[in-house]
């Protein structure tokens, strides 16, 4: 898989994806990320990527050509399989653990860092797809990029050292449900008075796993109830998790 960013920052890039899982996920040669400067596209003396806004306003939009040249280089590389190409901007779609699923199965994914008040609306014609991490603003597309790198990164198999450790955690689709993931612990079982649940304690695998399905679903219920309508629940769990919807609102 190959992942690439355009950016007029692209040194912001290289600190975190050469640490930990994303750099070793590198060295394994899972993953190739490089990060491109859009000001290698430009042809004046100031390397000019951004311009005033027609009809006025506060800020500086990132200007057209740069960008649409970036992507048509990056685009026919030789060798190499056209990109997936994706925008990041507040108005995008949310970014989810599904988005996360579906960018994974990308042999490659160019990723457009808008910086400035935003880019000329003409330029999202180059999008496969425009991405928000969030309802806020930030100053540009850098950190929403290395968040869904970091997302899609740990997706790819062997790229976590534990193979398990992708399957029932928070949002997984897989084992999870789309449920948060339960309560854990580990060592001290007991720290400034605060124990565990004895049930982690009894080596009953099953009464352990019902106890963690049951945790997943009032943690769901109580932090994300939106989760729940989609969440994969049987006929019993959803009565249950409605009973304790309905209850904590009467504040019971
Ligand atoms: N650029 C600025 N804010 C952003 C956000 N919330 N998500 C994605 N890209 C952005």
């Amino acid at each position: 898989m190959i992942i690439e960013a355009l950016s007029v920052f692209p040194e912001v890039f290289e600190g975190y994806m050469s640490a930990s899982i994303m750099g070793r996920a590198q060295r394994a040669g899972l993953v190739e990320f490089r990060s491109h400067d859009l000001r290698d596209w430009t042809h004046d003396r100031h390397r000019t990527v951004d311009d005033e806004p027609y009809g006025g306003g506060a800020g500086m939009l990132m200007k057209v050509p740069p960008i649409a040249e970036a992507v048509a280089a990056l685009s026919s590389t030789p060798g190499e399989p056209s990109p997936h190409v994706v925008f990041f901007t507040p108005s995008g779609a949310p970014f989810t653990q599904r988005a996360a699923e579906r960018l994974a199965a990308c042999d490659r994914i160019l990723f457009v860092c808008g910086r400035y008040e935003g880019i000329d609306e003409r330029a999202y014609a180059l999008a496969d797809e425009r991405i928000s991490i969030g309802d806020f603003v930030l100053t540009g597309g850098e950190l929403a990029a290395l968040v869904v790198t970091d997302a899609v990164v740990r997706l790819i198999p062997g790229a976590l050292g534990d193979e398990m450790s992708n399957r029932d955690e928070s949002f997984s689709t897989e084992e999870g449900g789309g449920l948060l993931e339960y309560a854990q612990y580990t060592r001290p079982a007991e720290f400034e008075g605060a124990g565990v649940p004895e049930v982690l304690l009894s080596g009953d695998h099953a009464r352990v796993a019902a106890w963690r399905r049951r945790d997943a679903i009032e943690r769901t219920c109580r932090w994300r109830p939106d989760l729940i309508e989609t969440a994969a629940l049987t006929a019993e769990e959803r009565a249950w998790a409605r009973e304790y919807i309905e209850s904590s609102e009467k504040g019971v």
